[in-house]
């Protein structure tokens, strides 16, 4: 099975090196072509000049970049040279309209879409037990579940095209409602005097607990390491799909339509490179105390 990976990013590279052996033959590219070469030369693969060249004879293109605009950009240099009867598997973290856009154009090439993004972060990719939600027809999920095993765990069909990156947004959302209200509340308890780690080990065995507190706070926050792994700018990107959704539906969604503004506010503090979690230390500047 011939597969092209284009996006070598921080979650695209692990999943990649996860396609490196038999019954696979890998081709990949990167818009900076060093990762791509240094990817190839770790793991015996060949890395494209072009992304033309690497989908030429692929069976399955997986695309893993920031966001939909990139993909259907890419697109439009590599459409004509997807072999008639491939398949892309989109693994961005899209927005449903333009995968649509996406799959129509391609169903007239006779080429297979599915949108198929991921949750489980860098670690998860590593270890190949990512959550892979998937949007397309039953047919098409069913054909691509030997490259998505791969790297993928939990693998669920949640509708037609768009519907993968409908539930991922909505999905980001949650996170990012759970990162700003464990923050808020970790924010007033330092201003009463009690100490972050206290107050976490106690909501950590009580309802108020998620993931963000559970994880991300103890090493992120009270660690103050912010590693990097996945970026604030895409987070914001997508609480900003979950809003399209929303408005697109006119329902009201106070707490969607506030952490798409929260987290636009904090991506424009922090800059592009900040991780996603130090959303908070805005959060901490707002409130003039330290979690910790
Ligand atoms: N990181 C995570 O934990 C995580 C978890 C779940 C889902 N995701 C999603 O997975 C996707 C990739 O995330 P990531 O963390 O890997 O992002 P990243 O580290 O920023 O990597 C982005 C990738 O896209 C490429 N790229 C950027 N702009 C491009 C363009 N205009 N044309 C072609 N290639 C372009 C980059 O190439 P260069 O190397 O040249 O910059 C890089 O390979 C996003 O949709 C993200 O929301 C990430």
């Amino acid at each position: 099975m011939k597969v092209a990976f284009l996006g070598l990013g921080a979650i695209g590279a692990p999943m990649a090196s996860h396609l490196t052996t038999d019954p696979f033959t890998l081709t990949v590219w990167n818009r900076t072509r060093e990762k791509a070469v240094a990817f190839a030369g770790e793991h015996k693969v060949v890395a494209a000049e072009s992304a033309p060249e690497a989908v030429t004879d692929a069976d399955f293109v997986i695309t893993c970049l920031p966001s939909s605009r990139e993909v259907s950009q890419l697109l439009s240099e590599i459409e004509e040279s997807i072999p008639s009867g491939a398949m892309l598997i989109d693994c961005t973290s899209g927005d449903p309209a333009t995968s649509r856009d996406i799959a129509a154009r391609l169903e007239k090439r006779d080429v297979a879409f599915i949108d198929a993004p991921v949750s489980g972060g860098v670690k998860g990719a590593v270890a190949g037990t990512l959550t892979v939600m998937c949007g397309g027809k039953k047919q098409n999920v069913q054909r691509a579940i030997p490259v998505l095993q791969t790297f993928g765990k939990k693998i669920v069909r949640c509708g037609d095209v768009g519907a993968g990156d409908a539930v991922k947004a909505m999905n980001q959302a949650l996170l990012a409602i759970h990162i700003w209200s464990a923050g808020e509340a970790l924010a007033a308890l330092a201003k009463l005097g009690v100490e972050s780690s206290v107050a976490l080990d106690v909501i950590n065995g009580s309802s108020g607990r998620s993931n963000s507190s559970e994880n991300l706070f103890p090493e992120r926050v009270l660690g103050r390491k912010y590693p990097r792994t996945f970026k604030l700018a895409l987070l914001d990107k997508d609480v900003g799909i979950a809003k399209q959704i929303v408005d697109g539906e006119n329902l009201e969604s106070p707490f969607i339509e506030l952490a798409s503004r929260l987290f636009s506010e904090a991506h424009g503090e922090l800059g592009d490179e900040a991780d996603h979690v130090e959303a908070v230390r805005v959060i901490e500047k707002r409130a003039e105390v330290r979690i910790s």
